[in-house]
């Protein structure tokens, strides 16, 4: 989601009107798609027609039969009311399609974020999916997503707009990175699901975004003086990396996906044909409704043909004009045959089959709140020029207890990343010196900055539409106060004069680095931290050192979007300890406390790398800006992508992937592995014969069902509507130029799918790993088991050393106390994408697969060579 605050602030109404490729909503044509300049040689996207129709999943059909039932008796109007969005500002939600009443279906509403609900009131600010990552704790994972869900529902949301999954973080100053979970697909993938199924257990239908390639912010939208970006990206990195916790996601059986802004090789992801239509809905299995990304809709006939079944917020080139690529002339692109009946069937059908799917059918609530004003009243359509008022806001309290939840994830994904002379945890008697303003609270109010667009005070999310505004928020200056009163706050970035320290004195020094979205620039920084780079903001760096002067125990808490170098202080005789907290939301305090104090061990692990240097990455990564022409951002570092790329470089990075470190200590013995269903062939069997779809009469419908004058509406100015003036007159031609491969016969399965997220025999759990976990130290807490594989040569391609596939983490582990932890490793874990065959290719048996595991990536003492035994080592 984008723009809304610039659209409110009235500054940018110019940059909208963009380098659209079809700026007439008239005229579109497929041609036009492709009129961007200098596309990478040998990056092309080929056609794939037509949409594969949804509904042949087993745990689908119940849905997708009530679908049928309604869907077939519904006019034109209805359906391309329920494609469409109302236009920006036309209702309470960030977006909401026109409804069906005939048949209970109200306007849908649609709102952000993946962590809360954002622009409400009464709502937790939940930890951001980086620090969620953070706590490799799949339990919390799906908890999180229930309360997410739990929230949306109360405020009658239909549709929540997460979780990310993507960017992945391959660029580590990308600006929304800390919206997803971490720098690893498999990290991303279990994240994702788990909040997916979360999310979905409530009856809200989770969305997962932004598909794809969607990894640095700025020139992610066209201007006036450039197309968005292309991510140019070869076959099998797109399926190995960045497709990976999609996959999932679908396997989990998310309700929608959001389209992202940019072009996947020179083709924008909202109307990609080879990726909605071919690898989303055909190969991955999608049943759900693919929506773009807000006002990322750039063509009429063709986005429809490519797979996109639903425009966000509705508008056209120009939002608040009350012009759509969709709505009456969706209409219109139905009655004059260019786009087929059978195509807004099943686009409605993907709709209505999801709404039903969750259940919402059944006293689901409509919206209570809005997204455009605090006030309780105000008008229902802002964007109108006219407008009916009335109460807009209700103020229901959907909190219930998820604060408990809110601070367990914060607290369990702090990550001590070092701890000398245990100088950690803190005694309560300790004499503390505690220094930064990320101690605190912003000195200027809660919420005081729209969308968390500044730094001030702690940092508890990133900025821009992925947040969501604190009901209160314990800092860590509470936090610490709360258990001890020998600590003093000196709440500033520049080291105070005359502070001086006694012997006993522990200085606990806070710094930060933020990052957004786009459409905010905060110091300097627009969404990707292109100013600040790596280092910590407000001179952190500076403070850290100043204190480390002065003191002998200095303790560092970091809260971070993404990785920062620590080279300047890390070494430092006197920084003892140092504690990454990610973006904790609104609990930031007492889940600080919990572990600085030791009521808690950390059990945290890192979900990226943490570099010595920013030229440690591959120069690919780096964030790309250039005034005119389209960016093409080719990613040449392949699968090398954060540790991968480390490790394939052979370079040390200053803490690795997946390192935490705990109080305690614990040990990994009595490795064992079984077999399951045995990789008995390179590539998985056929999936089974896919079930049958939605059968539909897709005769073109009478005129007179968008017909204006069969309606009696007040006709609200700049409200999308799907009516046409004279619609009898619009005659059915075939001359629509259609693009090379167009086609509407269905086509047969493609070999890697078959099942949601993929052919299902890619899911065989082929392996299966128990280890014995031993809390050896004096104690209590958690320890993670993290699952790498290795792959042999013999699958003729280059592969990462170490790949995380899976995770478990212990519950709380007394001294002494041993649990047994599972980890499941698939066939698809094992395998590489065959770009020839176009499927998945594993060792036949795990001949030759190393299965490791440990506590990061650098440090796995058990070994399991698949077909001998396991060691520690
Ligand atoms: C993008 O181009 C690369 C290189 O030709 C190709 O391997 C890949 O399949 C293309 N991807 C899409 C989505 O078109
Ligand atoms: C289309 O949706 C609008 C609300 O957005 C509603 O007023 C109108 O009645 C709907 N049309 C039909 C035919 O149901
Ligand atoms: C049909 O209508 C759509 C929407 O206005 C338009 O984009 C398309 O070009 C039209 N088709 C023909 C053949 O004129
Ligand atoms: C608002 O929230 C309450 C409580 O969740 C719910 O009962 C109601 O249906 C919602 N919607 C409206 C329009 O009141
Ligand atoms: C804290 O208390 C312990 C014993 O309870 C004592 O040994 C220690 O010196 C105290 N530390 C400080 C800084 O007062
Ligand atoms: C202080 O700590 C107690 C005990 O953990 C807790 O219940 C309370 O909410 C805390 N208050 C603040 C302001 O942190
Ligand atoms: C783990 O436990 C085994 C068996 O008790 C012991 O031999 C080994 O030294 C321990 N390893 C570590 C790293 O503590
Ligand atoms: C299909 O719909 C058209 C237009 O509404 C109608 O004329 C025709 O009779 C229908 N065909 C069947 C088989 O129901």
């Amino acid at each position: 989601m984008a723009i809304w605050s610039r659209v409110v602030s009235g500054l940018v109404i110019f940059q909208l009107v963009t380098g659209n490729p079809v700026p007439d909503t008239n005229h579109d044509n497929i041609a036009a798609i492709e009129r961007r300049d200098s596309p990478a040689p040998g990056y092309a996207s080929p056609p794939y027609y037509p949409t594969p129709f949804g509904g042949w999943a087993s745990d689908w059909s119940e849905a997708y039969t009530k679908a049928q039932q309604v869907v077939s008796q519904m006019t034109l109007a209805e359906k391309v009311n329920l494609t469409t969005g109302t236009g920006f500002f036309m209702g309470p939600c960030v977006g909401q399609t026109g409804s069906a009443l005939r048949f209970g279906i109200p306007n849908l509403c649609l709102q952000d974020s993946p962590l809360g609900i954002r622009n409400s009131d009464h709502n937790t600010a939940f930890p951001a999916g980086i620090t969620v990552g953070a706590t490799f704790n799949k339990e919390l994972m799906y908890q999180r997503g229930v309360a997410i869900g739990e929230e949306a529902r109360g405020k009658g949301i239909n549709i929540q707009l997460g979780p990310a999954v993507g960017p992945l973080g391959r660029k580590p100053r990308g600006g929304r990175n800390w919206e997803g979970f971490g720098a690893d697909p498999s990290l991303q993938a279990i994240g994702g699901a788990q909040t997916i199924k979360g999310m979905q257990s409530t009856g809200t239908i989770a969305t997962i975004k932004h598909f794809i390639g969607n990894e640095q912010e700025i020139h992610r939208m066209s201007n006036v003086a450039q197309i968005g970006y292309s991510s140019n990206i070869d076959d099998r990195t797109l399926h190995e990396i960045y497709l990976w916790p999609f996959a999932e996601g679908v396997r989990a059986g998310v309700g929608s996906l959001m389209a992202a802004y940019n072009d996947v090789n020179s083709s924008a992801c909202s109307q990609n044909s080879k990726l909605l239509n071919g690898i989303l809905k055909d190969e991955l299995g999608f049943q759900g409704f693919v929506m773009t990304d807000w006002l990322g809709h750039y063509t009429g006939v063709a986005s429809a043909l490519s797979g996109l079944d639903m425009s966000m917020p509705g508008d056209g080139a120009v939002p608040l004009l009350g012009d759509s690529y969709w709505g009456s002339e969706f209409s219109r692109s139905i009655l004059n045959g260019s786009v087929p009946v059978s195509r807004l069937n099943d686009m409605v059908t993907r709709i209505v089959a999801t709404w039903y799917k969750m259940g919402q059918d059944k006293d689901y609530p409509l919206p209570n709140f809005s997204t455009n004003t605090q006030d309780q009243k105000g008008p229902i359509y802002p964007g109108a020029l006219f407008s009916p008022s009335g109460i807009v806001n209700q103020y229901v309290d959907v909190q219930g207890d998820h604060k408990v939840t809110a601070r367990a994830v914060a607290r369990e994904a702090i990550t001590l990343l070092k701890n000398e002379n245990n100088v950690l945890p803190l005694a309560t008697n300790a004499s503390l010196k505690v220094f930064g303003t990320d101690a605190g609270a912003n000195p200027d109010g809660l919420n005081s900055c729209s969308d968390m667009g500044c730094d001030k005070g702690v940092l508890s999310m990133g900025w821009g539409s992925g947040t969501a505004r604190l009901p209160y928020l314990n800092t860590p200056q509470e936090g610490i106060a709360n258990v001890t009163q020998n600590a003093k706050f000196y709440l500033t970035d520049s080291f105070p004069s005359g502070v001086t320290a006694q012997a006993e004195d522990i200085a606990v020094v806070f710094i930060n680095a933020d990052s957004g979205e786009n459409y905010i620039t905060v110091e300097g920084n627009p969404g990707d931290r292109t100013a600040a780079g790596l280092a910590a903001w407000h001179n952190g760096d500076d403070l850290v050192k100043a204190a480390a002067e002065e003191f002998s125990q200095v303790v560092v808490v970091v809260h971070t979007v993404g990785p920062i170098l620590m080279e300047e202080w890390i070494d430092l005789d006197s920084v003892k300890a140092v504690l990454v907290a990610h973006l904790p939301g609104q609990e930031a305090g007492q889940s600080l406390a919990d572990v600085l104090f030791g009521d808690h061990s950390p059990s945290g692990h890192m979900p990226y790398t943490i570099p010595r240097s920013e030229s440690d990455y591959p120069d690919s990564v780096r964030i790309l800006n250039q005034p005119f022409g389209q960016i093409q951002d080719t990613y040449t570092e392949g699968i090398y992508v954060d540790y991968r790329h480390f490790l394939n470089a052979a370079i040390t990075p200053r803490f690795p992937f997946g390192h935490g470190l705990s109080y305690t200590t614990f040990n990994f013995t009595n490795p064992t592995v079984s077999v399951g269903t045995a990789l008995n062939s390179a590539y998985p069997p056929s999936a089974p014969v896919r079930g049958s779809t939605p059968v539909y009469n897709n005769t073109i419908p009478a005129a007179s069902e968008v017909s204006w004058s069969s309606f009696k509406y007040t006709r609200i100015w700049r409200y999308l509507y799907p009516y046409l003036d004279n619609p009898a007159s619009i005659a059915s031609s075939d001359k629509y130029p259609y693009p090379d491969g167009y086609s509407t016969t269905q086509k047969a399965v493609p070999r890697a799918g078959g099942g949601e997220g993929g052919n299902p025999a890619l899911f065989d759990v082929a392996f299966s790993v128990k280890v014995d976990v031993k809390n050896t130290g004096s104690r209590s807490g958690k320890a993670v088991a993290q699952l790498y594989v290795q792959l042999p040569s013999s699958l003729g391609v280059d592969t990462p050393a170490l790949q995380l596939r899976q995770f478990e983490k212990t519950k709380i582990l007394a001294p002494g106390e041993s649990q047994t932890l599972t980890l499941e490793v698939t066939r698809k874990d094992v395998s590489v994408w065959d770009v020839v065959t176009q499927d998945w290719k594993a060792p036949v048996n795990g001949e030759g697969v190393k299965l490791v595991i440990g506590n990061s990536v650098a440090d796995t003492p058990v070994v399991c060579v698949i077909g001998r035994s396991c060691s520690v080592q």
